[in-house]
């Protein structure tokens, strides 16, 4: 099956790297649902997107809403898991352990329930492709809980790509992506991490669309956790 004739759809795809992925799919030929909590993004979005596109508002922490939404679809190709809290960073000493719960339930939870539900509707061609961090191997310190929220992502990718098998299972491991995710961050932080990557700046949405598109459209890859970080994970 061609890109252009599946059917995907993006959890979390209103904004930042599920939105690039939307427009980049859309523009090969794919029909693509969309979701995001905000009614108001998720119109613009459908909007930027076009006649391919559709979406509806779902919040991935909920399970029964992720239900609904996959038993109106019956079948699709490909789900992206682009759903993220942020929540989660901060020194191991002090950081409160439902601060580090609440990033769970936002990434880990979200994506973990979103797969799981989608499963049964994926045609056994199709794809799951989870979105993680490079938070998950990088050691930096204070970024323990990110660690942990997206290395359990990371992990789970080979034994599912297994056991779903022939569906295949990858992840994509951003780095620094400019994208709204850092609205609530320091620029010192941004221009910190963007420093810390050896190609010395920050990806864009588009580079990381491209890369999703292709373990979404190479049908012989699977279990593969592909960094797309302009080689943060060396340093
Ligand atoms: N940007 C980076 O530098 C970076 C680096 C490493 C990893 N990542 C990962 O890349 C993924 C995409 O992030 P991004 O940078 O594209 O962020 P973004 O621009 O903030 O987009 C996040 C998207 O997820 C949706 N979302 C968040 N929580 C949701 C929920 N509970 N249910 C449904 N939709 C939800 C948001 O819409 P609503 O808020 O309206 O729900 C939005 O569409 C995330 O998993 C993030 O952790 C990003």
């Amino acid at each position: 099956m061609s890109i252009s004739e599946s059917r995907v759809v993006i959890i979390g795809g209103t904004s930042g790297i599920g939105l690039a992925t939307a427009k980049l799919l859309v523009s090969r030929g794919s029909t693509v649902t969309i979701t995001g909590r905000d009614q108001s993004r998720l119109e613009r979005a459908i909007a930027e997107l076009g006649e391919s596109a559709c979406g509806e508002s779902v919040d991935a922490m909920d399970r029964e809403a992720l239900e609904r939404l996959f038993d109106r679809k019956v079948w699709f190709d490909h789900i992206v898991l682009a759903a993220s809290g942020g929540a989660g960073a901060g020194p191991f000493g002090s950081i409160a352990s439902e601060r580090l719960r609440s990033g769970f339930e936002a990434k880990f939870w979200a994506q973990w329930n979103a797969a799981q539900a989608a499963a049964p509707h994926l045609t056994p061609n199709g794809s799951i492709t989870f979105i993680t961090a490079a938070s998950s191997r990088l050691a930096n310190p204070g970024t323990s809980g990110l660690a942990a929220i997206n290395g359990a992502l990371e992990r789970m990718v080979p034994t599912l790509a297994r056991e779903l098998a022939p569906l295949r299972v990858n992840a994509v491991s951003p780095g620094v992506v400019a994208t709204p995710w850092w609205s609530d961050k320091s620029e010192e932080m941004f221009l910190g991490a963007c420093r810390q990557t050896p190609l010395g700046r920050a990806g864009s949405p588009d580079e990381l669309a491209d890369a999703i598109a292709f373990l979404i459209g190479n049908t012989f890859v699977t279990g593969v956790v592909l960094d797309v970080d302009g080689g943060l994970h060396l340093t």
